[in-house]
């Protein structure tokens, strides 16, 4: 037994479990008018109601017991102070400096980050103020139209996610393009578009080695030079945001012509970092400012509120809650912005790259869940698909409902259904509908006898299904920058209460190894001998089945 889960605080929720286990939230409610009043609260612009959850005012103080057991308010100023909580990596974790407005140092080693990272933040903005203007142009003259960031993971989800989010914003001249996947598809589909003299290509990557950026920027470059004929021309169409400077000059980019940023940057975290050089040119300096202040209000309030007034150790504890003591295996992010359709793929990185670990910070297998399965779609469609599963399967699901109050450029009645159907699916979900409710229905339609003795089952909801949900006024750079700083905190304080570190990512590095010695074998005439019968047997078959 781990000492997380013989510790007092843990044993004390065990208990409390018991006792809170057969609650339904529909009494809870009865009980206590003020239960909303109680459960809810605002920062950063964001609205958070966490009252239709499977808790009490007692499972709340429990469950921040246990957060200052496991010693996230130390934590939280390790982290902000710079020390290298990422202890496989011995790196220190600060994508909070890269927001960090006041004028505070934060230190790395001895030396204050700040300079650094501010005199980037202001190349980066040259730059875009003279791409949006149009005072950088092509190598024919011609102002930018295109830009094409080429990167994968935390190099393409955070800037395609914010662009997306925050369309309304962008530049009118400006068409944005991601390019991340390996197969061709994506590229050549979006290339075939291009005019290579207004198209800018950023290739975004802080290791500059991941093999698919790699293979897209050399066919981005190759079908630059294919129609540009001179390689002189690169220089303007070809920027590169790393961490590796020397790879960066190998491939060809002349480094006056990169943005760089420092190890101390997660991957998963860097859209704060010179990675968001497309975001920075799509929406300006303003707006992307906004961004990292939006973000900076919610570090803020993250470091120096009560632990009870906390809006990320609040959603923390809650998930903490569902997933070690209801045994919940996925958490559904159902965002009801159209334009907030990417987020869940930008916190499945997040949160599962983060805490998708078995290992404890001391090397020892955990005898406890970590990071749930993280999912989601734009919320209306999932009512068409997933939710039956969510209000009547076997599984408890918890979910964060997303959505904004305004939504301007949207005629009505979208806004008001949207907003309608929001509302309905979080009551729907805590409510339920009990066998008298359902009898009351069918004898009101005429359904009665063996017919109605037969279709009760079917039509009751338990209910009792918990739901977050966060509003904000407008979807703007700045509720965006704290929406997105709400999760990252989220994510380090469940870390912190697993005792995992969540800021490596060994567990990507095994596919990649084996993926280099499949393509020499891919290469290589004849049979495949060197795997297990299956993959060799899939190998073959596809050697076998390629035209070549
Ligand atoms: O393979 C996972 C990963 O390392 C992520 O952590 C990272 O965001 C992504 O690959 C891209 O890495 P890079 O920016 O170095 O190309």
């Amino acid at each position: 037994m781990s000492s997380l889960t013989q510790s007092p605080a843990w044993l004390a929720l065990a208990e409390h479990f018991k006792e809170v286990s057969g609650l339904h939230m529909r009494d809870l409610f009865e009980q206590d008018p003020q239960r909303y009043e109680k459960f809810s609260l605002e920062s950063g612009g964001l609205f958070f109601d966490y009252s239709k959850n499977r808790i009490t005012e007692k499972t709340m103080s429990l469950l921040l017991d246990l957060v200052r057991q496991a010693g996230v308010p130390e934590r939280i100023e390790k982290m902000f102070a710079g020390e290298k909580i990422n202890i496989t990596e011995n790196r220190a974790v600060l994508h909070i400096a890269l927001r960090n407005l006041d004028k505070n140092p934060i230190t790395v080693d001895g030396e204050n980050v700040m300079p650094k990272v501010n005199a980037v933040k202001e190349k980066m903005f040259q730059f875009s103020d003279e791409i949006r203007s149009g005072e950088r142009v092509g190598y024919t003259g011609k102002a930018f139209t295109d830009i094409v960031n080429v990167g994968i993971g935390g190099s393409d989800l955070g800037p395609v996610m914010v662009c997306n989010a925050l369309k309304d914003f962008g530049h009118q001249r400006l068409n944005m393009h991601f390019v991340s996947t390996v197969d061709g598809d994506q590229i050549v589909s979006i290339l075939k578009k291009l005019n290579p003299e207004t198209t800018l290509f950023i290739i975004a990557s802080k290791t500059f080695t991941t093999q698919e950026t790699i293979t897209n920027a050399r066919t981005a470059r190759q079908w630059f030079l294919d129609r540009v004929g001179n390689e002189a021309h690169i220089a303007k169409h070809f920027v590169a945001v790393s961490t590796n400077a020397k790879a960066v000059a190998e491939f060809g980019i002349d480094t006056n012509n990169m943005f760089e940023f420092w190890d101390w940057v997660g991957g998963r975290y860097s859209l704060w970092s010179a990675i968001g050089l497309a975001i920075a040119i799509y929406l300006g300096r303003h707006d992307y400012q906004d961004l990292l202040h939006g973000a900076y209000t919610m570090d803020e309030h993250f470091k120096n509120k009560p632990l009870e007034q906390n809006l990320p150790v609040i959603l923390a504890v809650l998930g903490v809650w569902y997933i070690n003591f209801f045994g919940a295996a996925t958490h559904l992010i159902s965002p009801y912005n159209q334009s907030l359709q990417r987020f869940p793929a930008y916190l499945q990185q997040l949160d599962m790259e983060s805490n998708g670990k078995t290992v404890d910070l001391d090397g020892q297998r955990v005898d406890y869940q970590t990071g749930p399965v993280v999912w989601g779609d734009a919320g209306i469609n999932g009512q068409h698909a997933y939710y039956q599963m969510l209000h009547q399967g076997s599984q408890l699901v918890p979910i964060d409902f997303i959505a904004s109050v305004e939504h301007p450029e949207i005629p009505e009645p979208h806004s008001t259904i949207l907003m309608a159907n929001f509302f309905a699916q979080t009551e729907a979900f805590m409510r339920g509908k009990n066998e008298a409710e359902v009898r009351a229905e069918l004898n009101k339609a005429g359904i009665v006898g063996e017919a109605q003795d037969a279709l009760v089952p079917h039509k009751i909801f338990e209910g009792n299904r918990p739901t977050n949900t966060i509003l904000m006024q407008r979807l703007t750079p700045r509720r965006l920058g704290a929406l997105i700083a709400l999760y990252e905190h989220k994510v380090f304080v469940q870390g912190t209460i697993w005792n995992i570190n969540s800021y490596d990512q060994w567990g990507v590095e095994l596919g990649k190894q084996l993926a280099k010695a499949i393509e020499a074998d891919l290469h290589t005439p004849g049979l495949t001998t060197g795997h297990d019968a299956s993959t060799n047997g899939l190998i073959n078959y596809y050697k076998r089945n390629t035209p070549r």
